[in-house]
């Protein structure tokens, strides 16, 4: 038996994108699934797909009532729902609040409502659909790349104190995925994450394959691991680097 086989499973941001991708492959592996997306028509759809319960709405929000649908547990929780959030300093203020409210706090107001729960039955397993920006920095993008990071920061915070106490996190990290936010991400996304752009069932894949491994790192794009490595251990190259991608692209006309 797999580990989701029968579990109690949400996914935010499921309309679509790779949050669809998560729902199916966790229905496809005989989980019960809770459907979320703040587009009640993209929720249903779906939903009434894979046989799953919708439950539309703000990501922040949606724990009671996926428990409730789920009969009083939630298994794994997957904090998917993200904003493009692209833009340099400049990008006003409300960008700036949006992709921290939907980026981060969606996840520590989920962390919230779930623990109580998850430490007294000490299991719970919680999945961030970060980004490779959460771990290096993608060009054009400020909003997105430091909220992805406070993602990163508050998986990683996750699980180092509660993983004595039976929480499993994973973290996953992916570059360019063929979703409508990667259509969104413009010229800087044709340049740097179209042409090794993966589809979403390839994380489906790669989350599914780091459960089984319990892994908290999940990189469908193995390559991002010797770009973080790089960035630890050789900063100053490792920016000169995206200096030069940054300059390509405003060569490119932005
Ligand atoms: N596509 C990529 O290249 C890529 C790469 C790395 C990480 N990611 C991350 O993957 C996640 C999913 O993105 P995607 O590419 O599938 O994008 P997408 O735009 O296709 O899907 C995102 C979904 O989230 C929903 N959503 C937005 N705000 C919400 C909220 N407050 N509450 C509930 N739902 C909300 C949207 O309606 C949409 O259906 C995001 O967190 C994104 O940052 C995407």
């Amino acid at each position: 038996m797999n580990t989701v086989q029968g579990a109690g499973v949400v996914v935010t941001g499921a309309g679509g994108g790779i949050g669809a991708a998560l729902a199916r492959r966790f229905a496809a592996e005989g989980a019960r699934v809770v459907v979320n997306d703040i587009d009640p028509a993209r929720t249903k759809a779906v939903a009434d797909e894979i046989g799953a319960t919708a439950v539309p709405g703000d990501a922040s929000a949606v724990v009671d009532e996926a428990r409730e649908a789920l009969g009083g547990t939630v298994d794994v929780y997957c904090a998917n729902a993200g904003l493009a959030s692209p833009g340099d300093a400049f990008a006003g203020e409300e960008v700036w609040a949006a992709a921290w409210d939907v980026n981060v706090m969606a996840h520590v107001r989920a962390a919230r409502a779930l623990l109580p729960d998850w430490l007294e039955r000490g299991s719970g397993r919680f999945v961030s659909t970060v980004s490779a920006a959460g771990l290096l920095t993608m060009v054009g993008a400020a909003p997105y790349s430091v909220s992805k990071h406070g993602a990163y920061a508050f998986a990683e915070w996750l699980s180092l104190t509660y993983r004595h106490r039976g929480l499993k996190v994973h973290a996953i990290c992916p570059q360019g995925v063929r979703t409508d936010m990667l259509t969104a991400a413009g010229s800087a996304g044709e340049l740097v994450l179209a042409p090794t752009a993966i589809e979403p069932e390839d994380v489906a894949d790669a989350l599914i394959e780091g459960i089984e491994a319990d892994r908290f790192l999940i990189l469908p794009h193995p390559e991002v691991a010797d770009y973080y490595r790089a960035r630890a251990s050789e900063p100053e190259r490792w920016l000169n680097n995206m200096s030069h991608i940054q300059q390509k692209w405003e060569g490119a006309g932005r």
